[in-house]
């Protein structure tokens, strides 16, 4: 067995991804994450998904594809340019609702809403009203973040907040949670 992706990438990916690469977007998720969180999406049929960190869609074109019918997926961003990115590409599919805003306003406006699967992939969500997240979640709802293996992007300090955010996550007794030293690093919380 390898790493290996043998099985269909999305429709839009190779468009997205020559997208991505012309707007100077480099934050976009690498592609065996994106192949997990399309392998996860499909254990929640009729599900209510949400993405916290668009970016130009990449990862959102991988959840949808393992959504069904009847599964909807909302994904927001504050970065309007790279949104229209996802909105060219994925705009046409009834399931997803793209939504240019900020994350501290979108928590406070959708207070009480709940979901299926997070993949909390910007600062809230993550580092910021991991709380409130976690509060989002259906019983038996999937929690999944990555990017927390040492990266070359992660500016002076913030070490020690993935540090402090795997605690935080580790200390909370309403998840079951799993580790992986895999891809980017991908932890995977399940609400109890
Ligand atoms: C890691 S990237 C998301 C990548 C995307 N999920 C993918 O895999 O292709 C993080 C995103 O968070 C967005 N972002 C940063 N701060 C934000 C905020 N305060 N509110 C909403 N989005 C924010 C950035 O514009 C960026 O697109």
């Amino acid at each position: 067995m390898t790493e290996e992706i043998n099985q269909n990438y999305p429709k839009a990916y190779q468009q997205i991804n020559t997208a991505t690469m012309a707007s100077g977007f480099n934050m976009a998720s690498d592609v065996l994450t994106c192949s997990l969180l399309k392998t996860l999406a499909a254990s929640k049929p009729s599900g209510s998904f949400l993405e916290l960190g668009t970016g130009t869609g990449l990862s959102t074109a991988w959840i949808l594809d393992g959504l069904d019918e009847q599964s909807t997926l909302i994904s927001i961003d504050h970065d309007a340019k790279f949104l229209a990115i996802a909105k060219d590409y994925l705009g046409d599919d009834d399931r997803l609702t793209l939504v240019n805003t900020d994350g501290a306003e979108w928590f406070k406006e959708n207070e009480g809403k709940k979901f299926d699967y997070i993949f909390a992939d910007t600062w809230h969500g993550k580092y910021l009203l991991l709380d409130e997240a976690i509060a989002m979640l259906n019983k038996g709802g999937l929690y999944i973040i990555d990017d927390m293996l040492p990266q070359q992007n992660w500016p002076d300090g913030h070490q020690e907040k993935a540090n402090k955010l795997i605690k935080d996550l580790e200390s909370r007794d309403d998840l079951h949670l799993t580790k992986q030293v895999w891809a980017t690093g991908i932890v995977i919380g399940v609400k109890k």
